[in-house]
């Protein structure tokens, strides 16, 4: 753990604070042990996790994100062979999603064995499970000897966490450790795919292109707006948002020109802009990869929410691939 000191304006004093990141497993091995909440890195985005079977762990992990009960939460297990611990059925082609893409982004919606809890699922006879892929992740879930209840590591409808001082700000004050996996690759979260009639739909566009999954099930319908579903509660359309006011834009350059007394953040895909009222822009990537553009996306929206802007602007991506899933977040970060 490192340490450090802030100096007190008024009494020239240090206090010294503890942070709360480690890398040290053995000792998140004894937290979770101990039903306690800890935070975990993952490929998409850092989870806030505890065993599925206590309870104790699963009402704090709600508590701590000021999440409803209504929504449930991800199962995480350390490989596929566990998937027949946690679900009733596998449908063919769940079967074929998870060989293909775990351990990675994917989420499977399925039906639940009985063993797995109320709390977990929010009373839904459905469970929501994944094999995270992160070396430090899954060598912990080999250590366990349950599997790990897991939302994203941010208090409800904020910007979501890459990297673990993220956590740690969000957390100091409510939980022992934020194991540092350093920032994470993917960058957005899982994509999430139920089932009816055995039939793949797309509860939440995610990390996976659309396009990459189609390859594998053939076309597939996607439901992404709490509206629509009941099935996917937790899909509300305010989420991943700034507390500063953020728009979203075809056009940066008249989004800038009717924004032009203000203070500006400008969050691009890869193009740079001169103007001198922009105070903070970020680039997503330089190259116009999507892919580096999915894994820098978050912790642009936390840098640019700490820049004391009075508005953040933030362009559309290319409605296709990682795109598609990029401006899905950004749609819903800039909702009202
Ligand atoms: O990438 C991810 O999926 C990250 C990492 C930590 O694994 N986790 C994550 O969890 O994004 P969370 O809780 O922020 O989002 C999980 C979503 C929620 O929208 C929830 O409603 C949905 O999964 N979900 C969970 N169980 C479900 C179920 N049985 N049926 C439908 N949706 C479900
Ligand atoms: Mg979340």
């Amino acid at each position: 753990m490192v340490g450090g000191a802030l100096k007190h304006h008024f009494f020239e004093v240090d206090l010294y604070f503890m942070s709360i990141i480690s890398k040290d497993i053995s000792r998140a091995v004894e937290l979770l042990n101990a039903e306690e909440v800890i935070a975990i890195p993952t490929e998409t985005v850092y989870g806030l996790a505890g065993n599925i079977y206590s309870e104790k762990a699963i009402k704090a992990i709600f508590e701590i994100k000021k999440r409803p009960f209504y929504n449930p939460l991800i199962v995480h297990i350390a490989s596929i062979d566990y998937l027949d611990k946690i679900v009733k059925h596998v449908p063919v082609k769940a079967k074929l999603l998870a060989e293909n893409f775990w351990p990675g982004p994917l989420t499977l919606v399925l039906k639940k064995k009985d063993t797995i809890p109320d709390l977990i699922t929010a009373g839904k006879n459905t469970v929501a499970v994944r094999v995270p892929n992160h070396p430090l992740s899954l060598k912990l879930l080999e250590q366990l000897s349950y599997p790990l209840g897991a939302p994203s590591a941010n208090p409800f409808s904020t910007i979501s966490p890459t990297k673990a001082e993220h956590v740690e700000n969000y957390f100091i004050n409510s939980i022992k450790m934020v194991i540092d996996g350093g920032p994470s690759k993917s960058g957005i979260e899982s994509t999430i795919i139920g089932f009816v009639d055995d039939e793949p739909i797309i509860y939440r566009l995610g990390s996976i292109p659309l396009e990459a999954i189609s390859k594998i099930v053939g076309n597939i319908k996607i439901i992404n707006n709490q509206s629509e579903t009941p099935e996917a509660p937790g899909m509300l359309e305010r989420h991943y948002a700034p507390i500063t006011n953020t728009i979203l834009t075809d056009n940066l350059l008249k989004a800038i020109s009717q924004h032009s007394e203000r203070k500006l953040g400008i969050l691009s895909f890869k193009s740079k802009i001169e103007g001198s009222n922009i105070k903070l822009q970020i680039t997503l990537s330089e190259n116009g990869n999507m892919k580096e553009a999915a894994s820098n996306l978050y912790d642009a929206l936390h840098k640019l929410d700490k820049a004391d802007l009075d508005i953040i602007i933030a362009e559309r991506l290319p409605d296709y691939g990682l795109g598609k899933s990029i401006n899905d977040r950004l749609e819903r970060a800039t909702k009202l």
